[in-house]
């Protein structure tokens, strides 16, 4: 017995906070005594052998009562099948004696709260771990009947049990003590409970001791609840044990678990959880890979490590994913514009056998994905158009708008000419009635979206170029409004260019104004190497202007005139109808012809593609079909091109060439 009592002094000594005391010293000492008092009654009771929170072989369980986790009734994470609080319900249960252990089956067994409230009076000696238990269990059973919540909390019964296990709290052991505390938040007790306050204070005292595994319990079970709660301090202390104690991470589910519900609250322990990730993603299965993803994604954390790591385990393994797991993948890539040739292809070609079966808003969101991250899946994108077709009379508006964007933003038509038909049937037919009803800027999105796919109707152009609903864009301040007013511009440069006979509204020409320098973003490299090239050839500063805002919301990058011979021409004397505001007066000579240079930078085209986004085919078309030759200079082109001479004589032959085509005609 002596040494037992060593043991049981060492204990104490290890269990003593570090740090600075939140108690002064009398209360300590009081605390002290209570402590050793109740570590010398529960030695009686348990096997000496066994630290209060290890487990003895042959104790009777606890858990599967019901066949329901702890997190199950409030967690949104708790689809996740192995829930921590699966874990902890799998640890053993402690009672050693036989009337003891006749009481954890009674517990155990109980199936109505009543059975365990009468528990307290039925002859049964409770203490105050069985006290804990009982309310755990009360909490479980009462989880998805929330409202009988108010009258348990005030049966005098249950009183009694909170008072006993909260008097006796420092013997409670770790295990039931972290679910008991996330059991006392979800029976929502009064704020101001000096029971449960007593279970928090109780549990902030312990943190250092509790096991790693306790405190994920309570993070992921219970920071909701905390911050609720406005419990601030046990939130705070949590977080940092967490985080200074990261490596003692066990596994892969528990990081990723940490991950998605603390991980939002710390940076500092986000930063370690990524850091355990990449230590362990060997060993992450879809699920958990998924789950990292999504949780990155909801974060908006582009994390390129990471998703480094993640990517490469998508490619390298076989194992198969499930439709959930490809559209998540899909939305966390293009949320966070991370693209990974790969890992897209998989995804595209994994998808497409699911696509008959998804469902119309699956069809939106996973098109969406696809086109942030610009990449075009024929294919897929033909499964997508068919899919909206199948279901013609019932996909939803919003539903049928986003795939329209999609393929406006990828510049994306159904390759066959009836399904493409088809296809803008139905998008005309459903917006005739319901464009008018939509979001304004969403039916600004709707009719430019279908201006790039040259698909525009005329009552649709009317309908975003009447003053009722562009006046409200005149004005833009923010960017998200300035972003539809440039669409409208486009709109009515459509109408205007593509539509001879349209008669309807316009803008105003005085709206493209006070507008244009905003229109203006920061030089890029092959901009300026572009402009002093051409500079260069043109030799004289009036033959040629550069950054040219036009009519039709688009700047150009350089425009000249070059007479029937070749020669540059300078431009101020003549007319220019396309300038914004329109200058000049004298016609132009004879065979004279307007260039305009568009360069093309990477983010102008498509993912591993050489075909114009939809966005710059537009552009193309318009300053086009506004009389102008087009000479296109893609940064892959340009990139080739070494030396000055090189350059010139590319922008040359490029002139020369679209005159020639232009002569062809
Ligand atoms: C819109 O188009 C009309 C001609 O169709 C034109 O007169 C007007 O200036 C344009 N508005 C803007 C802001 O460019």
């Amino acid at each position: 017995m002596k040494g037992d009592f060593l043991g049981l002094w060492n204990h104490l000594l290890a269990v003593l906070p570090a740090g600075p005391c939140p108690q002064p010293p009398a209360a300590m000492a009081a605390r002290l005594v209570k402590r050793c008092a109740c570590l010398l009654r529960e030695a009686t009771l348990v096997p000496p052998a066994a630290a209060p929170a290890v487990a003895p072989v042959g104790r009777l369980r606890l858990a599967q009562v019901g066949r329901r986790t702890l997190t199950s009734a409030t967690s949104p994470g708790s689809h996740f099948p192995r829930s921590l609080s699966g874990l902890l319900e799998k640890e053993r249960v402690f009672s050693a004696r036989p009337q003891q252990q006749e009481v954890d089956r009674l517990i155990e067994k109980a199936t109505r709260p009543e059975e365990l409230l009468e528990l307290l009076g039925g002859g049964h000696r409770l203490h105050e771990n069985h006290a804990a238990l009982v309310l755990i269990q009360l909490s479980r059973l009462l989880s998805d009947r929330p409202e009988h919540k108010a009258s348990l909390v005030r049966d005098a019964r249950f009183q009694q049990l909170l008072q006993l296990v909260s008097s006796q709290i420092a013997s409670v052991w770790h295990g039931p003590l972290v679910r008991l505390l996330r059991s006392l938040y979800a029976l929502a007790l009064p704020a101001a409970c000096k029971q449960l306050l007593s279970v928090e204070q109780e549990v902030r005292w312990r943190l250092r001791r509790l096991r790693y595994k306790h405190l994920a319990f309570l993070a992921e079970s219970s920071t909701a609840y905390m911050q609720q709660r406005g419990s601030q301090e046990l939130l705070a202390e949590l977080l940092v044990s967490l985080e200074r104690r990261w490596a003692e991470i066990e596994d892969s589910r528990m990081v990723v678990a940490l991950m998605a519900k603390a991980g939002p609250l710390s940076e500092p322990l986000m930063n370690r959880l990524e850091d355990k990730c990449l230590e362990l993603a060997e060993q992450f299965g879809p699920e958990e890979l998924r789950r990292v993803l999504v949780t990155l994604a909801a974060q908006n954390r582009r994390s390129v490590p990471l998703l480094r790591a993640v990517s490469y385990h998508l490619v390298q393994k076989p194992f198969p994913l499930t439709k959930g797991i490809l559209l998540d993948l899909a939305y966390a890539y293009g949320k966070l514009g991370f693209q990974q040739t790969q890992v897209l292809r998989r995804l595209a070609a994994d998808l497409l056998p699911h696509v008959p079966s998804l469902a119309s808003g699956e069809v939106a969101r996973c098109a969406k994905s696809f086109a942030l991250l610009k990449w075009l899946s024929g294919p897929l994108f033909e499964a997508f158009a068919q899919h909206v077709l199948d279901r013609a009379q019932t996909v939803p508006v919003p539903h049928l708008c986003n795939v329209l964007l999609a393929f406006a933003h990828l510049n994306f038509r159904p390759e066959c000419p009836e399904q493409e038909d088809q296809f803008f049937s139905l998008v005309h037919e459903k917006l005739d009635s319901e464009l008018t009803g939509l979001h304004p800027a969403l039916q600004v999105d709707v009719v430019w979206a279908l201006c790039v796919l040259r698909q525009a109707r005329e009552a649709e152009l009317r309908a975003v170029l009447r003053p009722e609903l562009h006046s409200q864009f005149l004005e833009a301040k923010s960017p998200k409004d300035q972003g539809t007013f440039r669409k409208l511009l486009h709109v009515n440069a459509s109408a205007r260019l593509e539509h001879p006979g349209y008669a309807g509204p316009c803008l105003p020409a005085a709206a493209l104004l006070p507008r244009l320098s905003a229109l203006d973003g920061k030089v890029t490299p092959l901009q300026k190497e572009l402009q002093d090239t051409l500079k260069g050839l043109l030799g004289s500063s009036d033959r040629g202007s550069f950054a040219v805002p036009t009519q039709y919301g688009w700047i150009l990058d350089a425009e000249v005139l070059l007479d029937p011979d070749g020669q540059f021409l300078p431009l101020r004397n003549f007319v220019a109808p396309h300038l914004a505001p329109p200058s000049g007066s004298q016609p132009l000579p004879p065979g004279a012809k307007r260039l305009a240079f568009l360069r093309w930078e990477f983010p102008s085209y498509g993912s591993r593609s050489r075909d114009l986004l939809g966005r710059f085919a537009l552009a193309r078309r318009h300053v086009q079909a506004a009389g102008f030759l087009v000479v296109d200079v893609p940064y892959y082109e340009w990139l080739d091109l070494k030396s000055e001479w090189q350059k010139g004589a590319y922008l040359k032959d490029k002139m020369r060439k679209a005159v020639a085509e232009e002569l062809a005609k």
